[in-house]
């Protein structure tokens, strides 16, 4: 149990998909919560069913903002960093990008030092493998980042490896792969299965960019949390890098022709567009060492998470 190590957690991006989720495990858990978030791409709605709830804090705040984030490590156990600048803004503004993803994640890593944090659990992303041509690609693969996002998340990785070198932190590094569930964004720049629930509820047709062959390793948000939980607990996970992908292999029109089916809609609701630049075609993700070294089994089927995301989508358009 998490409660038998740690009493308080701090969460960055608690108002995301991922943060939020943890917060509301991590507080069934027992332990006192410290969400920072400074909501530029989050909801507070997200934390509504827990906000009364007296073990949990919410600060509004950025974490490239050094005393914002010494404040919020006051008393931390354990940090579960999730904040992230996003791929989309990124695009535009690689220097936020930088700002957040590298600055913050220091900044926290700092702070975390400072504070004598026991455990920093660190989310990543499956882009820091670049276009790879190692399949499957496990852990150790080469990382050749080719996204503005993907070298600020790698950058970040390495702040994290270097504190555990360092400074003896206790760290995990947790690479996510198309995550989804209640708490996703669900508007045009949000994740793909929001978005397409969303439009087929709002009769609108599900645009496919390319020609929809690409593959997912859907992810339902639950299993994430829970990967990120037992990583803090793990000793083995001392200093080791994670793919969180499940088994899930979905292409783009087979999660549109599910969504349409399961919503009652016709097929003759997908449009097709051009080729988003930068869309990784070739996908085959190494879950391996998440299952055998932490013993880890992802607990939700495809239908399981559909049905819980479509439900949560239902109750906030
Ligand atoms: N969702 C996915 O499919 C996926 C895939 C790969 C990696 N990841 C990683 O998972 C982590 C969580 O992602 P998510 O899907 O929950 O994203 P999200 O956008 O839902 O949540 C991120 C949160 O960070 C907050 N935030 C942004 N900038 C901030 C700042 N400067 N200070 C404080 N808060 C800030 C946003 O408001 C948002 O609530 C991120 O590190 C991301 O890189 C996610």
């Amino acid at each position: 149990m998490l409660s038998e190590r740690f009493s308080t957690a701090l969460v960055t991006g608690g108002a995301g998909l991922v943060g939020s989720n943890l917060v509301e495990d991590l507080l069934s858990q027992g332990l006192k919560v410290v969400s920072l978030d400074d909501l530029s791409a989050g909801s507070p709605q997200n934390l509504d069913h827990v906000r009364a709830d007296p073990n949990l804090t919410e600060i509004v705040g950025d974490i490239s903002d050094k005393d914002v984030v010494n404040d919020a490590m006051l008393g931390t156990d354990v940090v579960f960093h999730q904040a992230v600048s996003k791929n989309t803004v990124c695009m535009e503004n690689p220097n936020r990008d930088l700002e957040v993803n590298a600055g913050g994640t220091l900044n926290l890593l700092l702070a975390a030092v400072d504070h004598s944090v026991e455990k920093f659990v660190h989310a990543s992303t499956g882009s820091v493998y670049g276009r790879t041509e190692v399949f499957p690609t496990t852990e150790d693969a080469p990382v050749a980042p080719v996204s503005y996002y993907g070298v600020s998340k790698l950058a970040a990785e390495r702040y994290v490896h270097a504190f555990h070198v360092l400074h003896e932190l206790d760290v995990s590094i947790l690479r996510y792969y198309h995550v989804y569930g209640p708490g996703q964004d669900n508007s045009d720049v949000g994740g793909v299965i929001p978005i397409f629930i969303r439009r087929a509820l709002q009769g609108l047709p599900l645009k496919i960019f390319g020609d929809g062959t690409q593959l997912r390793a859907f992810t339902y948000v639950k299993d994430v949390t829970a990967i990120n939980m037992a990583s803090a607990i793990e000793p083995a996970a001392v200093d080791q890098v994670y793919n969180c992908a499940s088994d899930v292999r979905v292409t783009i029109t087979q999660l549109a022709e599910t969504i349409l089916g399961l919503l009652d809609r016709d097929t003759g609701d997908i449009e097709h567009h051009d080729w988003k630049p930068g869309d990784i075609k070739h996908f085959d993700i190494s879950n391996t060492k998440v299952k055998e070294q932490l013993g880890f089994e992802f607990g939700y089927t495809f239908e399981q998470g559909l049905d819980l995301t479509i439900d949560a989508v239902r109750k906030v358009i």
